[in-house]
């Protein structure tokens, strides 16, 4: 079927809006060809090849490196080490903390190690080949210090973190004594969940070239813009010395969200070089120096009214961390504004461990605390015998509990009911153990999603050429959601131009400014950005059409004429028309050019702004062998205005897919002794495949949130993962009776 021959609804879509089409791909025909270019896919003349040498310890400091075997290697033209490398300003700190995602990086300036898979030398050679060969023939020997390797060891020693995701660590409301006290049902439990590490397709990867005083890096980043300025501020230059280019990125997941030191690390040895350098992770790299979700430990404290109405929560988390940098996972984040309850007491602990840090993983805090609140909230409806929709509905939020502003906008309510009444809860046995498919168990559960509704500022351009198509970029990233189709819909649809008329480019710091493609606030970011930019430029046509004495449209007022498939009309006598390129042509045939800046305004004080869920599994749990697939199921998002029906339902199901990995897969298992991953492979490092996925139904429930931003649009690209370990572990209990508590939810916990 075409895919423009009907719209959501049903209307024919000829004239009306592209936002919402599910519309393919724009750069999809580049990639399945292979046309599309990836960080490590620049050819550059003279490229060479880098190949990072990694600690073996986890703690401790270099006692000896010798590189001099690898340097007399046939092809190898660079050994750097922390001898030779060159001295950074503030030992390569300066960066940290600035872009939001600045990190401490590892950049060969001492002889510290503080966690295994740390660099500590970096091998140039002419071809990939020679610097592994070489690479392999550093010689190092260590001191090794004591190693915090043991979470209980670690959480002998917590520490309190300043800030949580730009809040405080703690916070407290109502008399939590008294909720406890009098309420007639109680859960106290904890829940754990464990290491985990991205694993986009694309590894990470960088070229960097210099250019006398002048750094151009091709990088897989999620923030063309941060990189560069974590970049010139390690190597203490100016960011406008530094350029980095990005149009694809082959999966992020917040991993890319901050500039590592491979990405300085690359621009490092491609200076000392003399020509451009390729550095490319190997898998097992990318567990230790590029970040990971922290494993939690989060204690939930429930007590509720006769009724079910909340009278006090409690919820303790305990992350996971790294002793050079306090990144935390903030789990009760999500706790603070999900319900109402008469009282509320969060915390928030670091228990540093000799890892490297860990960072944003996919919905940081909202995937793995709503694990642990939605698992309690199911945990209360069992002990108080209520329905579970009914419980929530029961605590349901009118206003956002903890600023006590209204919502922007909530659909939570039609998310549980059009996702219950699809996914047929009402017939649903509450009773453990009831339902059966042939030999098989069969448990349904359900939990609530959320995700806040972030935005930045952005900046775009949109240029009309003379041929009457348009060009419109911004400085932003597409990571495989969609970001060039949603910005080529918004934008001609503003310009009032067909789709293959517009041209959207993005990834290079040169374009205007995007902020991260991270906190899923792309499309509400740069999408009104573009909407501006390509409304300011329509209206410059516009203007120039009523001041050409030659054209049709001389002397009319701008609201008469409209634009269309390439032509400017009167509104009301379309006949009487021009096309966009002869007006421009006899206007002397340059372009036409606009660029704008939005950013949100006082919106976010006056009103709360989130997506809300419902996402109901069914599993079926082998009471023998205790596996458990997860044959269906259905999720019901409101997220304001979905701009393309296809590419965002294929985000939410990718969301729906990662927490089944994350409640049945997923688990980093670290070496207590070594400090290093053990299954640092795609191997033996499990997410799912084809093969255990079932039926994902995605509904969108209409919402109108009319003060996000101009477009309505809310993000999309985390809330999908939320709720569904819960959800399945809620199903899982439901089936066998058994709680678990620990992810993954693996056979043995069940048998
Ligand atoms: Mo996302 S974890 O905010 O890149």
């Amino acid at each position: 079927m075409n895919p423009l021959a009907e719209s959501a609804s049903g209307m024919p879509l000829i004239g009306a809006p592209l936002i919402g089409q599910p519309l393919n791909r724009t750069d999809g025909h580049a990639k399945v060809t292979g046309a599309a270019i990836y960080a490590a896919e620049h050819a550059l003349p003279g490229l060479l090849h880098a190949v990072i040498v990694t600690s073996t310890i986890a703690h401790g400091r270099i006692a000896n490196i010798d590189t001099g075997d690898a340097e007399r290697m046939r092809g190898v033209r660079l050994a750097m080490s922390h001898h030779n490398a060159p001295a950074l300003p503030e030992k390569g700190r300066a960066g940290a903390g600035n872009p939001p995602a600045g990190r401490v990086l590892n950049l060969l300036q001492d002889d510290q190690v503080l966690y295994n898979n740390q660099p500590v030398a970096i091998v140039v050679a002419e071809t990939l080949e020679q610097a592994q060969d070489a690479a392999r023939t550093v010689r190092i020997t260590y001191d090794a210090k004591a190693a915090v390797l043991d979470f209980e060891l670690a959480k002998a020693d917590l520490v309190t973190p300043d800030k949580v995701q730009g809040s405080t660590p703690d916070s407290s409301r109502g008399d939590h004594d008294a909720g406890w006290r009098d309420a007639s049902s109680r859960i106290d439990a904890t829940y754990t969940t464990p290491v985990e590490n991205h694993n986009p397709l694309e590894p990470h990867a960088t070229v960097a070239t210099w250019n006398g005083e002048h750094l151009t890096l091709f990088d897989s980043t999620q923030y063309v813009s941060g990189d560069r300025t974590a970049v010139a501020k390690t190597l203490g230059m100016s960011p406008d010395q530094v350029r980095v280019i990005c149009p694809f990125v082959g999966g992020g997941f917040g991993s890319k969200g901050s500039t590592w030191s491979h990405v300085v690390l690359a621009a490092m040895a491609a200076r000392a070089a003399g020509q451009p350098v390729k550095l490319v992770l190997t898998r097992p790299q990318m567990f230790g120096m590029v970040g990971h979700r922290p494993q939690t430990e989060q204690r939930l404290q429930l007590g509720a009214a006769a009724d079910g109405r909340l009278t006090a929560v409690r919820h303790h988390v305990i992350s996971g961390s790294a002793f050079q940098e306090p990144w935390i996972e903030p789990s009760a984040i999500v706790t603070r504004m999900l319900y109402d309850s008469d009282s509320q007491h969060t915390t928030h602990r670091l228990a540093r461990m000799h890892y490297g840090v860990p960072t944003f993983m996919r919905a940081p805090g909202e995937a793995s605390g709503s694990f642990a609140l939605e698992s309690a909230i199911d945990e209360l409806a069992c002990a108080a015998r209520i329905d579970p929709i009914a419980l929530r509905m029961q605590n349901h939020a009118e206003r956002e509990p903890e600023k006590g502003l209204p919502w922007s906008s909530k659909s939570l309510r039609q998310c549980y009911e059009q996702g219950a009444q699809r996914f047929g809860w009402a017939q649903r046995n509450p009773e453990p153990r009831s339902m059966r498919h042939g030999d098989l168990l069969v448990g349904w559960g359900m939990a609530t999603a959320a995700y806040p509704a972030n935005r930045q500022a952005a900046s775009a351009s949109a240029t009309i050429l003379s041929d009457g198509s348009a060009v419109v970029c911004s400085g932003s990233q597409d990571l495989g959601t969609g970001t060039y189709t949603v910005m080529t819909q918004i934008a001609a649809d503003a310009l009032g131009l067909p789709l293959e008329k517009v041209r959207f480019e993005l990834g290079d710091t040169n374009q205007p400014h995007a902020p991260v493609s991270g906190g899923s606030q792309t499309v509400a970011s740069v999408g009104p950005a573009v909407h501006a930019a390509a409304t300011s430029v329509r209206a410059k046509l516009i203007a120039m059409a009523i001041g050409d004495a030659a054209s049709l449209l001389h002397g009319m007022n701008a609201d008469e004429i409209g634009i269309e498939a390439g032509w400017l009309f009167l509104r009301t006598l379309p006949a009487r028309r021009e096309p966009i390129a002869r007006l421009i042509e006899r206007n002397g045939g340059a372009p036409i050019e606009a660029t704008s800046e939005t950013k949100p305004g006082d919106e976010k004080k006056q009103f709360s702004m989130h997506s809300f869920g419902a996402v109901f599994v069914e599993v079926h749990v082998d009471p023998e062998l205790g596996t458990v697939t997860v044959p269906r199921v259905v999720g019901a998002y409101g997220i304001g205005k979905l701009m393309n029906r296809k590419t965002g339902h294929s985000q939410l199901m990718g969301g729906v897919v990662w927490g089944i990995g994350m409640a049945l897969q997923e688990k980093t298992e670290m070496d207590r002794l070594t400090g290093r991953a053990i299954n640092a492979n795609l191997g033996e490092y499990h997410v799912p495949v084809n093969a255990d996925i079932g039926d994902i139904e995605i509904i969108v429930v209409d919402e109108d949130d009319p003060y996000i931003n101009a477009l309505g649009a809310k993000g999309i690209g985390e809330i999908g993962i939320t709720g569904v370990a819960a959800a399945i572990a809620n199903a899982v209990h439901h089936a066998t009776g058994v709680r678990v508590r620990d992810l993954p939810i693996t056979l043995d916990k069940l048998i």
